[in-house]
């Protein structure tokens, strides 16, 4: 893929950003999703690929844009995408942390189709990378943390969703010495913060939506983190839906080269609301809005992040014609 089309990706997760987040703090999260999507939707529509979105807003006849099979782009470069165009409904809607507008792009047939369904997900940043297991009891992925960070135990810190279906494994994390990160929404968010120090998240466990599993393993190949994954089908229907997405076991872990296969796939992201790593959109008076963007490749590691200030009223519809 043309290393150019990074910016392209860019700025098709800024567009998303911005519209969601004029709905930020307003109670509503399916407008906010609405104007993610609409908003991706025409500026993907400029890029120059030929892309089939693998991960989108659901089946074709549940989602008017974004859906699975939808074609994106009018150029020839053959792609798989995958999107989340606005990761953390909930959280704009509360004005809460972590949302952002997501989007993996690989070369074609290089993503997992990962079926909507729930996935639990072990994800660390690249000192512990070939060291964990999700096979493994987690007491022994954090001591594995703990050693390849150079940490003590009580200062690794886990990063989990806040469901009552993680009430076992969170006190587990504790018992172990291990400190917890609670998040409301947004595990790409949580997976993502592994790879950065900075961000003061060492792993993170727990299930969470199956796509946004591709989504955060795409980022960690990336930034040479290391993502494992196993589907959690619940019903027969779910089973079905495996298998006929052509996973013959349906329960194996999922490695990176299972759900990112090729070595040459994009990740970009952009900030919605505040988190550890990206600030949110903020919009500005003069009709200006400010971005904060981290768009990265696989096969070059480069990872790169974007400040940037839209004249709004340059791009109708958030597109620059
Ligand atoms: P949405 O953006 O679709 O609301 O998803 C947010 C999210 O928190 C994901 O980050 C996570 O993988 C999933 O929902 C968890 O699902 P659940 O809320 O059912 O536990």
């Amino acid at each position: 893929m043309d290393r150019e089309l990074a910016m392209e990706f860019a700025r098709v997760t800024e567009a998303a950003a911005i519209a969601a987040a004029k709905w930020m703090g307003t109670g509503k999260k399916n407008e906010a999703d609405l104007a993610a999507t609409t908003a991706m939707r025409a500026v993907f529509d400029t890029v120059d690929i030929d892309g089939t979105v693998v991960i989108g807003e659901g089946e074709m006849d549940e989602a008017p844009m974004l859906y699975i099979g939808e074609k994106l782009g009018h150029g020839r470069t053959e792609v798989d995408v995958a999107v989340d165009p606005l990761e953390g409904t909930n959280i704009v809607a509360k004005g809460l942390w972590n949302a952002m507008a997501v989007l993996a792009v690989a070369p074609r047939g290089s993503l997992l189709h990962a079926p909507d369904m729930y996935m639990d997900k072990l994800a660390v940043g690249p000192a512990a990378k070939g060291l964990v297991d999700i096979e493994a009891p987690l007491e022994h992925n954090l001591r594995v943390v703990a050693h390849a960070t150079g940490k003590r135990i009580e200062d690794v810190v886990a990063c989990i969703l806040d469901r009552p279906r993680h009430t076992e494994i969170i006190e587990r994390i504790r018992k172990a010495g291990a400190r917890i990160k609670l998040i409301s929404d947004g595990d790409v968010a949580g997976a993502l913060n592994t790879a950065f120090p900075e961000t003061g998240v060492d792993i993170l466990f727990g299930s969470g939506g199956a796509p946004e599993g591709v989504l955060a393993a795409a980022a960690l190949k990336c930034m040479g983190g290391e993502f494992q994954g196993r589907l959690l089908p619940q019903n027969n229907e779910e089973l079905e839906r495996c298998l006929s997405m052509g996973l013959d076991d349906p329960t194996r872990v999922l490695r990176m080269d299972d759900l990112v296969r090729d070595e040459e796939a994009i990740f970009a992201a952009t900030g919605v609301t505040d988190g550890e790593l990206l600030k949110g959109v903020r919009f500005l008076a003069g009709d200006v809005a400010t971005t904060h963007t981290l768009v990265m490749r696989a096969s070059s590691g480069t990872i790169r992040f974007i400040e940037a200030k839209h004249k709004l009223q340059t791009k109708p519809n958030l597109v620059m014609i």
